[in-house]
């Protein structure tokens, strides 16, 4: 029936993106040092290519300096976010980061001297003085990074300076840069789905017509009285969207502030479900928009957003991003430094929550016409909290939640499993009976999501039109982060810390064993390969934690008074 439908229009959206590996090693042997030898350059579908850019084209780069002590901010975040450590919630400033991580003197001397010996002074740096980002002309690009050659692509409206080349530095430079951002990876593309399918039957009126903020509401048990005290989204989409679905409970009809440039064109879908169900879970709390649309090239817009985080010293407590690629196609460089990046964050006290991604276990081939899973970054960072999707057992019902099939899962080929994990997990792994082979997937790898969200059947109102039907992680993303940000509300207004990086304390509060702060999703399973020996189907949801629902979708009173501690 409908869920059929959706799994052949989901399926007809994964279509393949042509696929290149940089020839690195060759590029290496000619010029020097390489980086990202790993890095992936694809040419997603949609982007086409206009040929070389002018030598005197400006580009925007971004060198990722080599930081200091990144070993003790791994402990530190520990200390911070563990809720038996007697320094939980003492989080550090901006300035605090900084004095740990801050690159050395010598760093800092060894990529300006090299920068300036190019000519290169148009730069800006950020608060923790670990990012450099400069306008360089593309000529001058192509000698300081011997080996790269600037092309021009296009999609639409959209237009990105790439190269398709594998980029080099000079030996010299190894100890002090961990990458340059702004050359290979494109931005990625969002992807709500309207899952135009009809109701064919007449409905009853207790029957709900897809997911709105009062069915949000009802299922997770937030009252009208659970609201805060204290994008590119059109203003009145979020307002006619409060119009026509958020009668009953108070909530603001704008987004407080927008970073970065804020384009009046058309809002995307996904901009809009964002911000719409961020401001109904978390209704009343001020919500700001991260924009990077508008001017010419915004050379990696999820980079753009990482120095905004270390640029900024006061920023809201909870971030949703719905960003993610496979971690085959990244550099093992920039998943490590992305990684550290999430712990600076940690460190400050902010909870970092991603979309689990739309493609269940996801499907990769191998040697010899063999698959495996393909985990997605940033969900399988430790140091984010990673939410996955469900759908009602009745779907015009407030009834129990299963797996929305789409929901991303797996483990990570790249991040060891964190502590805070292995007894979940382990405990998964030795009681599930029918495992996936294990060629599929990598059982020390981080495992996720961590928990989830209804991602089914939303109703979303874009370019002031409501649209039905939308559906995916980036759903359940902002409404979980919604509900974080009413609980640091309430630990605001009692003293108290925020939360900061949650999974400590999540896994702790299930690991009991009696929490009822989660409903625990136990049926269903998400799917991955079609090939004969998984048949589509990935992990499966069960009792406890499972790589397809974490931990289960919130139960707002009771995980408000197990985190009010
Ligand atoms: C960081 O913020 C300062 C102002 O606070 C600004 O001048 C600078 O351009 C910002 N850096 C980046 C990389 O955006
Ligand atoms: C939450 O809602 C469910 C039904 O949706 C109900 O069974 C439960 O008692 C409610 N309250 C709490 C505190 O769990
Ligand atoms: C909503 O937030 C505002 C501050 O932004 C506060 O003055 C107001 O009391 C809040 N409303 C409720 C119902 O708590
Ligand atoms: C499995 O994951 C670990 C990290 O937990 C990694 O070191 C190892 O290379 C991975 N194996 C494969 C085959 O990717
Ligand atoms: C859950 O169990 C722990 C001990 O493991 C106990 O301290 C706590 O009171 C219990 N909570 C509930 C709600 O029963």
């Amino acid at each position: 029936m409908g869920l059929l439908d959706c799994r052949c229009l989901l399926l007809a959206l994964l279509q393949l993106p042509a696929l290149l590996r940089l020839d690195a090693a060759a590029a290496a042997a000619a010029f020097g040092w390489a980086p990202e030898p790993d890095q992936l350059f694809q040419i997603p579908e949609g982007w086409s290519c206009l040929g070389r850019v002018a030598a005197s084209e400006a580009l925007s780069l971004t060198f990722a300096l080599r930081q200091q002590n990144v070993g003790r901010l791994e402990e530190l975040v520990q200390r911070v976010s563990s809720p038996d450590s007697p320094e939980y919630g003492r989080f550090l400033s901006l300035a605090e980061v900084q004095a740990l991580v801050a690159p050395s003197p010598q760093t800092l001397n060894a990529v300006r001297k090299w920068l300036e010996a190019h000519g290169i002074w148009d730069c800006t740096d950020v608060g923790t003085k670990d990012f450099l980002q400069c306008q360089v002309p593309a000529g001058t690009a192509e000698q300081l990074l011997p080996g790269a050659q600037f092309q021009r692509y296009v999609n639409g409206e959209r237009s990105v300076v790439r190269s398709p080349f594998a980029y080099t530095l000079a030996e010299e430079l190894a100890e002090h840069l961990d990458f340059v951002g702004g050359l290979h990876r494109f931005p990625a593309e969002r992807k709500a789905v309207s899952r135009a399918w009809t109701a064919g039957k007449a409905l009853l009126s207790t029957f709900h017509l897809g997911v709105t903020p009062a069915v949000i509401r009802q299922r997770y048990n937030l009252t009208d009285k659970d609201v805060g005290s204290s994008l590119q989204q059109q203003p009145a989409d979020l307002a006619e969207f409060m119009g026509l679905f958020g009668k009953s409970f108070p909530h603001h009809l704008r987004v407080d502030q927008v970073v970065g440039h804020q384009g009046w064109g058309k809002a995307g879908l996904e901009a809009s479900l964002d911000v719409e169900y961020i401001m109904s879970s978390g209704a009343n709390i001020s919500t700001w928009v991260f924009s990077n649309g508008g001017r010419h090239e915004s050379q990696e817009p999820f980079l753009q957003w990482l120095l905004v985080l270390s640029n900024m010293s006061a920023l809201p407590w909870v971030h949703t991003v719905s960003y993610g690629d496979d971690e085959d196609s990244l550099s093992r460089a920039y998943m490590e430094r992305v990684n550290v990046e999430f712990m600076k964050a940690a460190a400050r006290g902010m909870s970092i929550l991603f979309a689990s991604g739309d493609s269940g276990a996801g499907c990769r081939s191998v040697h010899g016409g063999k698959h495996t899973f393909r985990p997605s970054f940033p969900a399988s960072s430790p140091y984010v909290t990673t939410v996955g999707g469900t759908s009602f057992q009745h779907p015009f019902l407030v009834s129990a939640e299963v797996t929305d099939s789409i929901s991303g899962g797996g483990f990570s080929n790249v991040f060891p499993m964190p502590k805070y994990q292995t007894t979940a997990v382990k405990r998964f792994l030795s009681t599930t009976s029918k495992l996936p082979p294990s060629s599929y997937y990598n059982k020390t790898g981080r495992a996720y999501p961590d928990l989830a969200a209804l991602s089914d059947n939303y109703w979303v109102v874009s370019n002031r039109i409501p649209m039905p039907w939308v559906s995916g992680t980036s759903a359940s993303t902002p409404v979980v982060g919604g509900i974080i940000a009413l609980i640091n509300d309430r630990r605001l207004q009692r003293g108290q810390s925020p939360l900061g990086f949650l999974n400590p304390a999540l896994y702790r509060l299930q690991e009991k064993g009696n929490s009822t702060a989660l409903y625990d999703v136990t049926t269903g399973c998400h799917y991955s390969c079609l090939d004969e020996t998984v048949q589509g189907q990935g992990f499966c949801a069960a009792p406890s934690w499972d790589p397809v629902t974490g931990w289960g979708t919130p139960n707002y009173p009771e995980l408000l008074s197990a985190l009010l501690g």
